[in-house]
């Protein structure tokens, strides 16, 4: 059976990622291989992502991972068929990286290049879990820069139905990490914190949550976790906020913290699901890996008899899989545009609606 082999590359911020995916005939994408190597270690001195060095990085790291996935999948260079690429949106100096590597390889192989959206592969990544999802359904949308609720319909089919005004979910948990004086990046590390806190032991707000949209805001439960902090003494405080008297009390501000995130979040996505009528939602972005949220999520659809599906945990945040992967499903459906043209035209501010 003839198939379509797709080397994904993902390079939009702080993790290089490659992926080969198969596209057969007929039936679904299948992910042979896919490595990533993330930047965590070397950002954390910062405090956050610093995208110089973040491009420096992937220029280090794209060529060494795509070998690597040839080899675990047991293909050579020139059995590439397309080569995807994150066009955005992202960094642009980290886009243009994975852009870049992947017009050469495009040139060097005389194999068509297809440009990926970022949040396309997010919204996508699930279809490669052991539960993939059925068309149509919601996806609450929650990464590290995105905050969306969205109708899809169908690959390339996407209605907003509501997004934050302000900071993103995972800005939410990082930023108020941050103020606990917890390492970059602070949704894991807050989300752990959290787990031998009580919930209840810090009033913060849960903003938006009756505003009668889908439209989400999390600067204002930043700024509360601040006020706390301030009132406590410890604001920059880093010998006060580390100090082991003091960690039940910090965990309780994390478990506050993430109960106010998690929260708005449950209820928006099932006004969504009440607002389409539809049956199904769909999760995916790097906060989707959090426990809470999928307990939390899990157990108030159940009651309604709604469906969750997530991705699988290792391919909630950015990875090489499902660019390929959104690369193969726009194929499948015709909606892919396949150029042999150089791809410099990376796209750092992308609206996925508009696709
Ligand atoms: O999707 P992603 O890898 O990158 C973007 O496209 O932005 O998401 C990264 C975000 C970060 O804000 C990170 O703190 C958050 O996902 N995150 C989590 C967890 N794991 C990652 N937030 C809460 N709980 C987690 N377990
Ligand atoms: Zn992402």
């Amino acid at each position: 059976m003839a198939e379509t082999l797709i080397l994904g590359i993902e390079s939009s911020c702080d993790e290089t990622g490659l992926a080969l995916v198969a596209l057969p005939d007929s039936g679904p994408p299948r992910l042979l291989s896919h490595a990533l190597h993330s930047q965590i270690d070397m950002h954390q001195a910062y405090g956050g992502v610093v995208p110089e060095l973040a491009s420096r990085d992937h220029i280090r790291r794209v060529v060494p991972l795509a070998r690597q996935v040839l080899a675990e999948a047991g293909r050579a260079m020139s059995d590439v068929d397309v080569v995807a690429y994150t066009k955005g949106p992202g960094l642009a100096g980290a886009l243009l990286v994975g852009a870049g590597v992947a017009c050469a390889l495009g040139a060097a192989l005389g194999k068509p290049l297809l440009g990926v959206h970022h949040l396309e592969g997010h919204v996508l990544s699930p279809f490669l879990s052991v539960d993939p999802p059925e068309f149509p359904f919601v996806a609450l949308l929650v990464s590290g820069g995105h905050t969306q609720l969205m109708r899809v319909d169908g690959v390339g089919r996407y209605e907003l139905l509501g997004e934050t005004v302000d900071d993103a979910a995972g800005e939410a948990f990082d930023k108020s990490a941050k103020l606990m004086g917890l390492p970059y990046p602070g949704g894991p590390h807050l989300s752990k914190l959290a787990a031998t806190g009580r919930s209840d032991a810090f009033e913060l707000p849960r903003p938006m949550l009756h505003s009668g949209n889908l439209d989400f805001s999390f600067a204002g439960l930043k700024t509360a976790v601040r006020t706390h902090l301030v009132r406590l003494g410890w604001l920059d405080q880093a010998a006060i906020l580390s100090a082991t008297e003091n960690q039940a009390v910090l965990a309780d501000l994390a478990a506050s913290t993430q109960a106010a995130i998690v929260e708005v979040l449950v209820k928006k996505a099932l006004a969504a699901l009440k607002a389409t009528g539809l049956k199904r939602v769909v999760v995916a972005g790097g906060v989707g890996a959090n426990k809470l949220l999928r307990e939390q999520l899990d157990r108030a659809c159940a009651r309604r008899g709604v469906r969750v599906h997530y991705p699988e945990l290792h391919l909630c945040t950015d990875n090489g899989a499902m660019i390929a992967l959104a690369a193969a499903m726009r194929l499948q459906a015709g909606l892919a545009t396949l150029s042999t043209e150089p791809a410099f035209d990376v796209k750092p501010r992308w609206d996925l609606a508009a696709l």
